[in-house]
């Protein structure tokens, strides 16, 4: 069998899985590699520099250690600060995910709802992309790390309340007609968040665009024939490891493995 290439993909927690799925569903072949900083979680609530420098290190080792083509950073709250250093300090190709906030001003006739982590709403990087890109559509802004949760917990087989949903996306309902997932989390409750914004309500974000960018930097077309390996690592003993590795299984994945910084 001819090598494959080996994808990177990293976040705080599972919600760079809704990213490893548009990237499995065009590219099945490759070897997925998946590291996640649970340690550190939540990311929407660690303070800068910590993030910055944790993500250069854990990254830089998985990349060496695993001779990683290419590294997918799957977390928004991380990109918006990391890529720049990342990319000066990898030789490896780096794709990272930022908000949508552009696709969704360009479909929005009133205006654009931008759920994400506290942090990532904050980042001047963010800012930016509204200034240069929201087309004079007003932006209302929704950090919630809650929701975050919320997604930790539906992988794990909880249920999910849409009454405490409803209470957490209230300050943005029936102001919007388009909402950014601006956090990669947030596609593994969609389903949730479209009940509560209603059908009405387009929701947008980045998943298929870093697939179709990851494809581009590969040159490579799908091959089905072949099914690349799927390992997933974490920084700290995952929280209900039993109920998250059955979810994972479902994906193609083998149990999480330990992956520390450090001898
Ligand atoms: N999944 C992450 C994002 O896209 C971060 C979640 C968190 O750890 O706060 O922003």
């Amino acid at each position: 069998m001819s090598q494959q290439p080996k994808v990177l993909i990293f976040d705080s927690g599972v919600g760079g899985l809704s990213v490893y799925k548009e990237i499995e569903a065009r590219l099945p072949q490759l070897d997925y590699y998946y590291l996640f900083d649970n340690a550190a979680y939540p990311y929407g609530e660690l303070e800068r520099q910590t993030l910055i420098e944790r993500v250069n290190q854990l990254v830089s080792l998985m990349v060496e250690k695993h001779k990683i083509d290419l590294v997918v950073i799957a977390c928004n709250t991380a990109s918006t600060i990391v890529l720049p250093s990342l990319r000066s300090r990898l030789m490896t190709p780096v794709v990272g995910v930022v908000p949508a906030i552009k696709p969704a001003s360009n479909l929005a006739n009133k205006a654009v709802g931008l759920i994400a982590t506290p942090a990532t709403v904050k980042r001047e990087y963010t800012q930016e992309l509204i200034k240069d890109f929201s087309q004079n559509k007003p932006v209302e802004l929704l950090g919630v790390t809650r929701l975050v949760d919320i997604a930790e917990e539906k992988l794990r087989g909880h249920p999910v309340s849409l009454k405490e949903m409803s209470q957490l996306l209230a300050p943005i309902a029936n102001k919007i007609d388009v909402a950014v997932l601006g956090c990669t989390h947030f596609p593994l409750i969609k389903e949730e968040i479209q009940t509560v914004l209603g059908e009405k309500v387009l929701l947008v974000d980045s998943g298929e665009a870093i697939a179709r960018r990851v494809q581009e930097l590969l040159g490579i077309n799908k091959n089905s024939n072949i099914e690349g390996k799927k390992d997933i690592y974490s920084s700290a003993t995952p929280w209900q490891e039993d109920a998250l590795n059955i979810a994972l299984a479902k994906l193609g994945f083998n149990p999480v493995r330990p992956f520390h910084l450090g001898p």
